[in-house]
């Protein structure tokens, strides 16, 4: 379990009625006032266990380092509000407030800045790898095993009781996850790869070895780097989120950073997590084909018949505006103006996002936009193809999969996570030869 710091409730019960039998039960209160029944000992005394669906009623851990409140659209990363982040910081910044815990002073910075260089060159054999994939391959599908096939160049720092060896391991992955990409996209263009220029900070070298050609260097322009940036730090942290949990999980086993980070990144490739981003350009892309104003698809996706959604739209936690949404649709309107660009998907994400909101059935069920609404809008303005959006989520991510990682290792109480299940399957029978069956 992670380190929430402070109040724990002393004293405050819960009491579980269960037949003839009752049982009281602690109760936990975080920082902010969120409340949960510890349940640590219901098995043992009771014999019962709880059953949740895709754990919407579980904490699954205490945790430090991201709040969120989905009633209020309420997001801080180590207290800081999103919104205060996203206007006065940069993603390398709130990734060393993430992974640390605090704001990094000058020489702090510094130093995190200057791991980030050192180790920003993949393995030389490591270029031998791409060459096996098919040029059609998915990038996430190279991103995850690229990132677990870097355990093979590094078993130095697989003792991670080593404090340097967190650091390293952790600076080459939030470094090297751009070199990936980058790679990555190369090849399915068949290009040749380009490596990272030690003068260029994060967002823009990474824009540099996608775009830049060996005769020509890519126009790195400002309000680009700001925009790809700004998508980085809306998604550096999400607290348990699909990835995240995954993370955590192979994390309890004791897994390396590599093993474990690779794990997210398959976990984030989901339509319905991180791959959203992608599924709703090409969702925008087929209504502007078809011609349709967006009325003929919102009246199909609230056909419980149908299993089609309207993606971008909904989370589990945010029951009101996500902020990310909110912050990057701004940006997005500042990012087609600055380039002087329009863009008709645009035009098809606001009519969506008008109807969708004076409609009873997403108004009911409290469905608004997610932050992969309007960032593949951003996206596409920057040049970055479609199939490389959740990648780009994924470089993100990194510094939050890093800090959760970092916050099993650093605490005394991990345990392995081992759910519990009821099965509802056949009860006992006896094997049956094959020519009897
Ligand atoms: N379009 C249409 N209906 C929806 C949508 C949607 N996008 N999202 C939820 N609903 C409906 C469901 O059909 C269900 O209706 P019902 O009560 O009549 O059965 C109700 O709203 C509740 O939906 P759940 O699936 O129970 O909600 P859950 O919290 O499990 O799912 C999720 C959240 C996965 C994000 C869902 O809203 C969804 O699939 N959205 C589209 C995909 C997407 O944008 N994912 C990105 C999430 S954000 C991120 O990962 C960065």
């Amino acid at each position: 379990m992670g380190g929430s710091n402070r109040p724990e409730s002393a004293g405050k019960m819960a009491k579980a009625v269960l037949g003839e039998e009752s049982i009281e039960l602690p109760i936990v209160v975080g920082t902010e006032g969120e409340r949960a029944i510890d349940i640590g000992q219901l098995r043992n005394r009771t014999g019962y266990i709880t059953l949740d669906d895709g754990y919407a009623n579980t904490g699954s851990c205490k945790s430090a380092i991201t709040f969120i409140d989905g009633e209020r659209g309420i997001l801080r990363y180590r207290g800081y509000p999103i919104e205060e982040l996203a206007e006065r910081s940069r993603f390398t910044e709130v990734a060393y407030l993430l992974i640390e815990g605090h704001l990094p002073t000058h020489e702090e910075e510094a130093r995190f800045s200057r791991l980030l260089t050192e180790n920003e060159l993949l393995h030389e054999d490591m270029r031998f790898h791409f060459e096996g994939f098919p040029s059609t391959g998915h990038p996430m599908a190279i991103l995850s095993s690229i990132i677990n096939a870097q355990s093979c160049f590094y078993p130095e720092l697989l003792l991670p009781d080593k404090q340097e060896n967190f650091e390293i391991m952790a600076a080459r992955l939030m470094s090297q996850v751009r070199t990936v990409a980058a790679y990555a996209y190369r090849k399915s263009r068949g290009l040749p790869f380009i490596y990272p220029n030690p003068d260029f900070k994060y967002s823009e070298n990474l824009l540099h070895m996608m775009f830049s050609l060996p005769y020509k260097p890519y126009d790195l322009k400002e309000e680009v780097i700001k925009a790809l940036d700004l998508i980085f730090l809306l998604h550096a942290d999400h607290e348990q989120n699909c990835s995240t949990s995954t993370v955590r999980m192979v994390a309890s086993s004791g897994a390396n950073l590599f093993a474990c980070v690779a794990a997210g990144v398959c976990a984030l490739w989901g339509p319905l997590h991180g791959g959203a981003n992608q599924a709703v350009l090409e969702m925008l892309n087929e209504i502007h084909r078809s011609g349709d104003d967006g009325s003929n698809f919102i009246e199909m996706v609230k056909d419980p018949a149908n299993k089609q959604r309207l993606m971008g739209f909904g989370h589990r936690v945010y029951k009101n505006f996500d902020p990310r949404a909110k912050i990057i649709k701004a940006q997005s309107d500042r990012l087609l103006a600055a380039l002087n660009l329009s863009d008709p998907l645009l035009d098809v994400a606001q009519r969506l996002e008008e109807k969708a909101l004076s409609d009873p059935y997403f108004v009911d069920r409290k469905l608004y936009p997610n932050v992969d609404f309007y960032s593949g809008i951003m996206m596409r303005a920057i040049g970055i193809p479609v199939a490389m959006f959740t990648v780009m989520f994924a470089i993100g991510r990194m510094p939050g999969w890093i800090a959760h990682y970092k916050e099993i290792l650093d605490s005394s109480k991990s345990r392995i996570d081992r759910p519990r299940q009821i099965y509802v399957g056949e009860r006992e029978r006896h094997y049956v030869p094959r020519d009897q069956r």
